[in-house]
C-alpha cells in the first residue's frame, strides 16, 4: 500500500481514485451493490467505482479484487455486472444515472 493510497483512504474513505480537476458536468447518482453513489456525466464506470471505492469487482478465480490494469478496453480485467443484467467493461462504457452496478462475487 502506496502511502498516497493511504493518504486518499484518510481523505476520501475507500476511493482508490482522487479527482485533481474538478469537473463542472452534472451529478449522477448510480449504486454500487445496492449503495448510493455519485459520479458525473462523461465519467466511465471504472473511474465512477473508483472515486467511490478501491476496487471495480472481485475476483472470481479467489479472493482478491480487481481495479483495472489497461484502462483502454484490452485486458478485459473490469468487467462488471448491471443489475439489470448485461455485462459492461468498465472502462469503456459511461455511467448513468440510476445506473445499478454489481461487483461483488458471482454477480460479476
Ligand atoms: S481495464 Fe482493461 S479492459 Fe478495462
Amino acid at each position: 500500500m502506496t502511502a498516497q493510497f493511504k493518504q486518499n483512504q484518510q481523505t476520501h474513505g475507500a476511493a482508490l481514485l482522487v479527482r485533481i480537476k474538478p469537473r463542472t458536468s452534472a451529478l449522477v447518482r448510480f449504486t454500487i451493490d445496492g449503495r448510493p453513489a455519485t459520479a458525473h456525466i462523461g465519467d466511465t464506470i471504472l473511474t465512477a467505482l473508483l472515486l467511490n471505492q478501491a476496487h471495480v469487482r472481485d475476483f472470481e478465480f479467489g479472493g482478491s479484487q480487481r481495479a483495472g490494469f489497461c484502462l483502454m478496453g484490452a485486458c478485459q480485467d473490469c468487467w462488471v455486472r448491471l443489475r439489470s443484467g448485461p455485462r459492461v467493461r468498465a472502462c469503456t462504457a459511461l455511467i448513468e444515472e440510476t445506473m445499478a452496478i454489481c461487483t461483488e462475487g458471482r454477480a460479476v
